[in-house]
This record gives structure tokens, C-alpha cells and sequence, in this order.
């Protein structure tokens, strides 16, 4: 039978994977295994994977396979995550070196499938479509002990059709409150103060259970009376489910950041349309004017495909122009990637690479732009900011409300406190502050 004693997990893709890390890590220490210090020394290696685009699918098949051909004495190598559900058993195939595949809606089997493997050494796979009600979240062992992601409501039923994941984590199922309840206050006991709501589509919450009268805005109100909780983060939003009642929410909520990541994905209501994104561009705008006067100081965050199928010059200028009127203070941007499975892997993917990359880098110029005028214009200002440590310099360090990294100089007493800073200046991306 082989050792198992070590392991390393190593996560890719987005909070949701994140979280189902901690979560498993619980479930391996549960079971007394303890983190390797080295991937050398680790028994087991654990890939929790991403399937959104193609480089990220290259990039841990390029990882798993360098294990098998250097290693002498090779790990037990698991796959789960977002690339076990696209890919599943056709994985053993590409890389046989894999011991066992686990879907995302099955990490609470992660205990019993290594049992099986190591008892039989037989290959393992375990993916479902269903989701598992029984998935035990107070598990999770978290890093860090101030900040925690809270998963609200797992799958995505929009279809945008270029995206994997309603396939990979299946239809909506929102999580009951009282299990939220119960676990956000466990954190906040143990020293919490920063929750982040995670979800593909947070403000759907509640909609696939009409009984529960509850909505994602009840949420926010609930959970800021649990005493300790300090903010309320949430992410990711769907435009056309952001309502008037979240936007009152932010206003009204002392622990809800003003911040509310807003993904257009594009400028031109044509590409909206294609994407089945199922705004246009000015119900989307219509959308932002009216959180910008119910929550003047809000900042938004975006993401951003270019080079759609069938995008043209004019279509991504819109894009670009949008970008620039709407100011947001964090952008993911990516060129689009044809997925399997999706709607849109079945068109022509005709914009040339080389189109798609002068796209990226004109936004991301605009961007860095953009970036360097809202820092600017933040010097001299007052920022609340959530202490979490010191960074190499021994600069204390956290971020305020709206995700601005923000370094200074002060007592170890401020860590895990909210302190006022007053902005001095900044360096790339990081505000410098002084005490205010
Ligand atoms: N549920 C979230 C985001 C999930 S994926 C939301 O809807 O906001 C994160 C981002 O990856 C998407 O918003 C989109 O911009 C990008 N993305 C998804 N599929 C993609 C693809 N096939 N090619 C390029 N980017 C993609
Ligand atoms: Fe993907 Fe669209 Fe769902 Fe976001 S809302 S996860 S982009 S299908
Ligand atoms: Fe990637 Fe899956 Fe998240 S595809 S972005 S890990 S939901």
C-alpha cells in the first residue's frame, strides 16, 4: 500500500476553487494528513483546476505532466475541480499518471476515494451532476483566520454561451440561511471580520427556492447583525440580477463594502446578444447610473472577452469607450477562448489571435491609465482599511472597502483591526499612507 501522509493542493481558477481548497483541506487533516513542506515531499498532490480558458486547462496539464516524467518516487495525483467535469475519465487517457478524478460536486467523497485507492490501487473517478447537500463547510481550514469566503450558492444557470462553467458546476442551489448563519457566525467567534459571499451569480440567490422568501439583499441585513463581522464583500454579480433593493443594501448596511464587481463583458449590445448575457448595453448602463446615484462613492469592477466570435473594429471600440466612461477600479480582461461544450465553440472562432491580443493590450493601456488617475485622486483622502499584516518591508499592510491595497507604517496592535489611514501617495497598484 503507499504512503499517504503529506499532501499539497494546488488550486487555479477562481474564489469558488479557492474555497473548495480549504474545504478539502479540512477533509485531509480530518483524516491526519499534514501539509508537505515541499511538492517534493508531498505523498499526495491534489489539483483543483480550472476549465475557463484553454491556457488554463494547458497550464496544469503542462504541472501533472512534469510530475510524472521527473519524479522517481511519484506522488498519488488527484484532479478535481473544474477541468474534472469537463474532461472527466477522458483525463486518465491524456495523462495516465492521475490516480483519481473528483467533480465539484463531489469533494466531500474525497476521504472515501483515496481509502478506495489506496486500499485496492485502483484508478478512481467520482463525478456527479447533483449537488452534494451534505458538503460540510465548517471543515474548511483557512489560512487566513480574517477574511473568509462563504459560498451562498453554488452553479450557474445563465448559459452565457461561451462559458464552461454551468457545465462544470451544474444548475443553481442556493444554500440555506441558517447553514450560512451558522457557519458566518463559527467565524466570526473565531476572529473573523471580513465575509465574502461567493457565488457564480450571488444575486440569484434564493430564486431557485421560491419558499425560503429570502433574497440575496436579506442576506446582507442578516449577516451584518452577527456581532464581529465587520464587512460584507460579495462576488460575483450578474448585471441583470443586481437590483434596487442590493444597490439600498450597500447604502444602508454598515458592513457592506461599496464595491460591486459589474461584468459587462462587452460594448456592443450585437455581442451582448450573442453572448446571451441577456442585457443590452443600455439596460446595462441604465443599471450603473442608478447605483451610482443610490451609492455615490460605490466603485465597480468589471471582466471584460475581446475578440468575440464575429467582433468587429467598431464593436470593440464600444467596448473600449464603455470601459473609459465607466471608470472601474478593477478589470479582468481576456481574450475569448472556445470552449467545448458551449454554444459558441460551434462558430466560426474568426477574429485572429493577433487581433484579439492588440484588443487586450489597448484595454489593458487604457486600464493602467485609468488606474494611475483613480490613484492619484485618492491622494490626501481618508480610507478605512482592514489591517491583515506586514508585508516583506515590514510596512503594515490590508485593503480598504473598495479592494485598494494600502501599505503604512504602524504598531502590531492594528493587525486584524479596521484602522483610518490618510492616503500619501502610491507605488504600481499600492496606495502609501500615513495615520490619520
Ligand atoms: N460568474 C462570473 C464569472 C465566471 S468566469 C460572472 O458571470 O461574472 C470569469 C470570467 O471569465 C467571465 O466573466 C468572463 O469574462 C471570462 N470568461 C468566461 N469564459 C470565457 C471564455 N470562453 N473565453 C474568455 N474568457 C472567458
Ligand atoms: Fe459563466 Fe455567464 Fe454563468 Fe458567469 S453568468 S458563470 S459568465 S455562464
Ligand atoms: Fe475556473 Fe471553474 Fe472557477 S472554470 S473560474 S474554477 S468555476
Amino acid at each position: 500500500m503507499r504512503n499517504c501522509k503529506t499532501y499539497m493542493i494546488r488550486t487555479y481558477g477562481c474564489q469558488m476553487n479557492e474555497l473548495d481548497s480549504e474545504i478539502m483541506t479540512g477533509q485531509l487533516h480530518q483524516k491526519g494528513l499534514v501539509e508537505a513542506s515541499s511538492e517534493a515531499e508531498a505523498d499526495l498532490i491534489l489539483f483543483n483546476t480550472c476549465s475557463i480558458r484553454d491556457l488554463a486547462e494547458r497550464k496544469v496539464l503542462g504541472k501533472i505532466g512534469q510530475l510524472g516524467r521527473k519524479r522517481v518516487k511519484r506522488p498519488i495525483i488527484g484532479v478535481t475541480g473544474c477541468m474534472a467535469m469537463a474532461k472527466k475519465d477522458s483525463l486518465f487517457k491524456k495523462v495516465p499518471h492521475i490516480d483519481f478524478i473528483l467533480g465539484t460536486n463531489n469533494i466531500t467523497d474525497l476521504s472515501e476515494v483515496l481509502d478506495n485507492l489506496l486500499d485496492t490501487g485502483i484508478k478512481q473517478v467520482r463525478i456527479e451532476d447533483k449537488f452534494e447537500d451534505n458538503l460540510d463547510y465548517l471543515i474548511a481550514s483557512r489560512k487566513n483566520k480574517l477574511s473568509a469566503y462563504v459560498s451562498i450558492i453554488r452553479g450557474c444557470d445563465k448559459y452565457c454561451t461561451y462559458c464552461v462553467v454551468p457545465y462544470t458546476r451544474g444548475k443553481e442551489v442556493s444554500r440555506p440561511f441558517a447553514s450560512i448563519k451558522e457557519e458566518v457566525t463559527d467565524l466570526a467567534a473565531k476572529g473573523c471580520k471580513e465575509i465574502t459571499l461567493l457565488g457564480q451569480n450571488v444575486n440569484s440567490y434564493g430564486k431557485d427556492q421560491p419558499d425560503w422568501k429570502i433574497r440575496f439583499h436579506d442576506l446582507i441585513y442578516e449577516l451584518d447583525k452577527i456581532d464581529g463581522i465587520e464587512r460584507i464583500r460579495f462576488m460575483t454579480s450578474h448585471p441583470v440580477d443586481i437590483t434596487k433593493d442590493l444597490m439600498m443594501a450597500i447604502r444602508d448596511v454598515p458592513s457592506a463594502c461599496e464595491f460591486i464587481h459589474f461584468p459587462i463583458q462587452a460594448g456592443s449590445s450585437r455581442i451582448l446578444k450573442k453572448m446571451h448575457r441577456i442585457y443590452t448595453l443600455e439596460e446595462y448602463l441604465e443599471k450603473v447610473d442608478l447605483l451610482r446615484k443610490i451609492v455615490p462613492n460605490a466603485t465597480l469592477g468589471t471582466d471584460i472577452i475581446v475578440g468575440f466570435p464575429t467582433e468587429t473594429d467598431e464593436e470593440f471600440e464600444m467596448t473600449y469607450n464603455i470601459f473609459k466612461q465607466i471608470d472601474y477600479s478593477l478589470a479582468f480582461l481576456y481574450t475569448y477562448s472556445p470552449r467545448n461544450g458551449t454554444p459558441a465553440k460551434r462558430w466560426k472562432d474568426d477574429v485572429p489571435e493577433k487581433v484579439k491580443e492588440e484588443r487586450l493590450q489597448k484595454l489593458y493601456s487604457l486600464y493602467e491609465m485609468q488606474l494611475n488617475k483613480q490613484m492619484q485622486q485618492l491622494i490626501g483622502t481618508s480610507l478605512e482599511i482592514l489591517v491583515t499584516g506586514r508585508n516583506k518591508n515590514n510596512y503594515l499592510t490590508g485593503k480598504s472597502r473598495c479592494f485598494r491595497k494600502v501599505v503604512y507604517q504602524g504598531d502590531d496592535s492594528h493587525i486584524g483591526t479596521l484602522q483610518t489611514v490618510t492616503v500619501t501617495g502610491f507605488h504600481h497598484q499600492t496606495l502609501l499612507a500615513s495615520q490619520a
